[in-house]
């Protein structure tokens, strides 16, 4: 099947998408955030139950997005409808603290190790902004280094070589940096320094050459994106201890698989952590938080605190209600059962490749997934960037056709609680028909 006759099928099944989404640019700017919108144009959502998704021309979607994976408990959770009803009984916003924030801070600082304080925000963007603030006040240092292909929002200090062209890259082992979004700051891609992953001797090379004006080194575990090896992430952790520089560690896609996170399951403590996605059961919200002494530099109740962070709507009570709910479903077994079907979707999805002599790479962590095609390794950005992306965005089209909604690009996908085994099964086979008729 050609991807014409693919969007066809597409256009056939989603004339009301199409229309409301044709309505809504003319007010609406791109009618869709960023990350929605996908060629023809994407699809207008009326409901959402469980694991499953419904468009306005009454179209059902098994889930595997979970609104860019954030949605861990899937769609309307009784625990967090429950809790967030209360709070809305008890007041939406009422203009200062009301102790759930509190209750909320209490439960991550338990349950992550590296964790003394956190302090809420409202998205990962403004988490990775203010963390790096942070850094640079207590070290007095100006730059930030951050890896290949990594992303941590959208401000300035990061959208740096998120995903370059090949062509403006650089040698593998020293990459340019390379401003990713357009009305940046002039120069300010000069204070960030790009890591290659996996490279061990060039980051230390490149950490020791610029130690004394970075402040931070922001690191990405690429959750369902590229494997990045638990080993390497330890020994960034030793080298940036070593040189005197903090690692804040990017958990806002990765806090997925155990109480822990990922660091707990890695073994490693950075100085600083940034959250976001599920720690708002579904609502806006984002934290930073780690060591006490470097924390404390924004309590401003003992006079003027060295860094000023503020937000209207920051630890919203009804996001904190969804969160704390969230956590709290969230038990042992319930990672049992995401992680054991992240490995169950692995294991169906290499035996699928191989059985059909298919060259990708598919990446599980914990629940989060992704399958890139016509690479036979992937250890870093350029290998992830070669992937063959159109196929990717055929195969997204015809998942939608067969009633599978998963992240465009078939990178950064995620499985919910109410998934069973039959969904990763059937998943599987889609995936496989998916392919079938991208190749046609
Ligand atoms: C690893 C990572 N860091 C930071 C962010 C930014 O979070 P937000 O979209 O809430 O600003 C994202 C968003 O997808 C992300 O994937």
């Amino acid at each position: 099947m050609s991807r014409d006759t693919i969007e066809a099928i597409y256009r056939d099944r989603t004339p009301t998408s199409r229309q409301l989404f044709e309505e809504g640019r003319s007010v609406n700017a791109g009618a869709a955030k960023g990350a929605y919108f996908h060629a023809p144009y994407p699809l207008t959502l009326r409901r959402a139950e469980g694991c499953e998704l419904e468009d306005v021309d009454g179209n059902t979607y098994a889930d595997f997005s979970n609104h860019h994976t954030s949605q861990v408990l899937g769609h309307n959770h009784p625990a967090i409808l429950d809790a967030i009803q209360q709070q809305i009984n008890d007041g939406i916003a009422m203009g200062s603290a009301t102790g759930i924030e509190t209750r909320m801070a209490r439960l991550m600082c338990e349950r992550v190790e590296s964790l003394e304080r956190v302090r809420f925000v409202n998205s990962g963007t403004e988490a990775t902004l203010h963390a790096i603030r942070l850094a640079r006040c207590i070290s007095g240092k100006p730059k930030v280094a951050k890896f290949e292909g990594a992303y941590h929002g959208s401000h300035d200090a990061v959208e740096i070589s998120v995903a370059p062209p090949l062509d403006d890259v650089g040698e593998a082992s020293d990459p340019i940096a390379v401003p990713t979004a357009g009305g940046m700051a002039p120069d300010v891609h000069e204070q960030t320094i790009i890591l290659p992953y996996h490279d061990l001797e060039s980051v230390e090379r490149i950490l020791t050459r610029h130690k004394d004006e970075l402040a931070c080194v922001m690191l990405d575990p690429k959750a369902g994106i590229i494997p990045i090896q638990p080993e390497f992430m330890r020994r960034i952790r030793e080298v940036t201890r070593d040189l005197g520089i903090l690692l804040v560690f990017d958990e806002i896609v990765a806090f997925r698989q155990s109480a822990g996170g990922l660091q707990g399951n890695v073994r490693f403590d950075p100085d600083l952590t940034c959250f976001g996605k599920i720690i708002g059961g579904g609502f806006p919200v984002g934290a930073y938080g780690g060591r006490a002494d470097i924390m404390d530099l924004v309590d401003n109740t003992e006079g003027a605190a060295s860094v000023f962070q503020s937000g209207t709507h920051s630890g919203h009570a009804v996001a904190m209600a969804a969160g704390i709910a969230t956590l709290e479903t969230l038990t042992d077994d319930a990672y049992a059962h995401l992680n054991g079907l992240g490995q169950r979707l692995k294991r169906g999805l290499d035996t699928m490749c191989a059985d059909k002599g298919i060259v990708a790479q598919t990446v599980v962590t914990g629940s989060v997934f992704g399958i890139h095609f016509g690479i036979d390794k992937l250890e870093n950005y350029r290998d992830f960037a070669r992937a063959d992306k159109a196929l990717a965005q055929s195969m997204f089209l015809s998942l939608l056709n067969q009633g599978y909604f998963l992240a465009q690009g078939l990178s950064m996908c995620a499985i919910s609680l109410p998934t069973g085994e039959s969904h990763i099964d059937s998943l599987i086979a889609a995936i496989s028909t998916a392919y079938d008729d991208a190749n046609e």
